[in-house]
C-alpha cells in the first residue's frame, strides 16, 4: 500500500521537477518521499527512497529544458540532494535507536506497561500476558486498575491525582512489593517499578513489573525448612538429654562408693540402667545420621542380584526376639513369581527391619504376617502386616515426621525416639519406593512398600 503512494508520490514530483522552470530547487520534495518511509517496519526503506530520488533527480536534469545557467541549476539539484539525504540518514538512524528500544521492550521477561497519567493503558509487552492473562489486545485502553485488587485500584486513582497535583513521590522511580490481580481472579505478589516518561505536554508512566509468586513461595518454603530445622533440634536436644541425665544421675551415685556400700544388687541395676541408656543414645545418634546422610545424597542407589525371600526371612530373624519377648508369631507369605531381583540390599534391609521391629515392638500375644506379591512385572508389593495396638487416625499423616511419636504409654514405653519411619520414608525415596501405612486402633497396622522390580 505506502508502496504504491510513494511511486504516486515520486511521479508527481518527478513531472513536477521536469516542467518547472529549472533555478528552482525542484527536487527538494522529495523529502516528503523520504517521511514516507516512517510508515515501513524496516529502516532501509528511509535509504531506498533517498537512492530513488536520487535517480530521479538526475534523470530530471537531463529531460527537464534548461531556463538558468547550468551552475544555478547543478547548484539547486546538489541542495535538493543534501536535503534527501541528510533527512534519510537522520531517520535511518532515528529509527535504529526505537528499534532497539523496541525489541528490549518486547523481550523483556518483566512486564512492561505504559499508561498515561490518568492510567489508560498505551503500551504493553508481550510478557504482560505471561504474567497477567491478558493478550495486548485486551489490554490496550483499559485502565491499569484492571490489573489490580479493588482496592489498590482505587488508592492508585487517589495517588496518581496527588501526584499529578502535588508532585509527591511514593513510588515513582523507586519500587516496591504490592498485590497484583490475574485476568482469572487469583491474586499474586509482583514487584513494581514505576518510572515517568516527560514529554512536552504529556505525561506517560513506565511501569516494570516481576512476578514474585516463584520467589515468594521458595522463601516460605525456606522459612519452613528453617523452623522445621529449629524444631528438630529442640526435639533431639530434649531426646538426647533424657538418657544422657541418667547416664550421669546414676554414675553420680556409683561415684566413690565401693560395691559393699550400695549392695551389689543395686550396682547391677544401676549399671543395667546406665547401658540402656547409652545403648538408646547411640541409636539415636546412629539414627539422625543415617537420617542426615539420606537427606545430603550421602546414600547411593546400589542395585546388586538379591533373592528377596532369604532377604526378609534375615530381618524377620532379627526381630524374632522382640517376638518372643512380646509372645507373638510370625509368617512370611512369599509369591513365587517373585526371582533373583535387583535391589539395594542394604536400604532395603534396613526398612524392613524398622518396620517389623515396631510391628514387634507394638503387637502383643498376636501375629505379624510379613508378604511379598510380584505386581504388574516391574514392581514388587512389601507388606508388614501386625495384630497390635494400631494407631490413632488423627497420627497416622504425620507419623513419617520426625520424632512423632504417638503420645500414649506404650509408645512411650518403648522408648523409641520416632526416627524409624522418618528414615524408612527417605530410604524408600532414596529406592524410588513408595511407602504408606493403614491402620486401625487396637486392630492393627499395615505398611505397604511398592518397590521397583527387575529380575536379576
Ligand atoms: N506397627 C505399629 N503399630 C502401632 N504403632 C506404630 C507402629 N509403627 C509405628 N508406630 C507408631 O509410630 C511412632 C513412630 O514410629 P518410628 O518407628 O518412627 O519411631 P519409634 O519406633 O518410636 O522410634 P525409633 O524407630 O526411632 O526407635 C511410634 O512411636 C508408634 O507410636
Ligand atoms: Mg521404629
Amino acid at each position: 500500500m505506502y508502496i504504491f503512494v510513494a511511486f504516486i508520490v515520486a511521479a508527481v514530483i518527478f513531472v513536477l521537477d521536469i516542467i518547472t522552470p529549472l533555478g528552482v530547487a525542484a527536487g527538494v520534495p522529495y523529502v516528503a518521499l523520504i517521511l514516507l518511509g516512517l510508515k515501513f517496519e524496516d529502516r532501509q526503506w528511509f535509504l531506498r527512497l533517498a537512492y530513488g530520488s536520487t535517480f530521479l533527480i538526475i534523470i530530471g536534469f537531463f529531460l527537464s529544458e534548461s531556463y538558468a545557467v547550468l551552475w544555478v541549476v547543478l547548484l539547486n539539484r546538489v541542495y535538493a540532494l543534501s536535503a534527501i539525504w541528510i533527512t534519510a540518514i537522520l531517520l535511518y538512524m532515528y529509527k535504529g535507536e526505537s528499534l532497539r528500544f523496541r525489541e528490549a521492550f518486547r523481550s523483556s521477561t518483566n512486564g512492561h506497561v505504559v499508561s498515561d497519567d490518568k492510567g489508560i493503558i498505551l503500551a504493553v509487552n508481550p510478557a504482560m500476558e505471561r504474567i497477567f492473562g491478558y493478550t495486548e489486545e485486551e489490554l490496550m485502553g483499559e485502565n491499569i486498575t484492571i490489573l489490580m485488587p479493588k482496592k489498590n485500584g482505587m488508592e492508585h486513582s487517589v495517588y496518581m491525582d496527588s501526584y499529578i497535583q502535588t508532585g509527591h513521590k511514593r513510588i515513582i522511580g523507586i519500587g516496591r512489593e504490592l498485590v497484583a490481580k490475574h485476568k482469572d481472579g487469583h491474586l499474586f505478589p509482583i514487584h513494581l517499578g514505576i518510572g515517568e516518561l516527560k514529554r512536552k505536554r504529556q505525561r506517560n508512566f513506565l511501569a516494570s513489573i516481576s512476578d514474585m509468586t516463584e520467589i515468594t513461595r521458595a522463601q516460605a518454603a525456606a522459612e519452613e525448612a528453617n523452623i522445621a530445622k529449629s524444631q528438630f533440634l529442640a526435639n533431639m536436644s530434649h531426646e538426647l538429654r533424657t538418657p544422657l541425665n541418667a547416664v550421669i544421675g546414676f554414675s553420680e551415685i556409683i561415684k566413690g562408693q565401693t560395691i559393699s556400700d550400695l549392695g551389689e544388687e543395686r550396682v547391677h541395676e544401676y549399671n543395667d540402667i546406665i547401658h540402656t541408656a547409652g545403648t538408646h543414645l547411640l541409636t539415636m545418634i546412629n539414627d539422625i545420621l543415617d537420617i542426615s546422610r539420606t537427606e545430603v545424597g550421602a546414600i547411593k542407589l546400589n542395585l546388586t542380584p538379591v533373592d528377596l525371600n532369604t532377604l526378609l526371612r534375615s530381618a524377620i530373624n532379627t526381630c524374632l526376639v522382640k517376638m518372643k519377648e512380646n509372645e507373638t508369631e510370625s509368617e512370611l507369605v512369599f509369591d513365587d513369581n517373585i526371582k533373583m531381583g535387583l535391589f539395594d540390599s542394604k536400604l532395603l534391609t534396613q526398612v524392613l527391619i524398622n518396620l517389623i521391629h515396631n510391628a514387634s515392638k507394638f503387637t502383643h500375644k498376636g501375629k505379624i504376617t510379613v508378604s511379598a506379591e510380584l505386581v504388574g512385572g516391574n514392581s514388587v508389593c512389601l507388606k508388614v502386616n501386625d495384630t497390635g495396638i494400631g494407631i490413632p487416625e488423627d497420627h497416622l499423616e504425620r507419623i513419617f515426621e520426625r520424632f512423632a511419636i504417638v503420645d500414649n504409654a506404650m509408645s512411650r514405653n518403648h522408648g523409641g525416639a520416632g526416627l524409624g519411619l522418618s528414615l524408612v520414608q527417605n530410604l524408600c525415596t532414596i529406592m524410588n519406593a513408595e511407602v504408606s501405612v493403614k491402620s486401625e486402633i487396637n486392630k492393627g497396622t499395615e505398611f505397604t512398600v511398592m518397590v521397583p522390580y527387575k529380575e536379576a
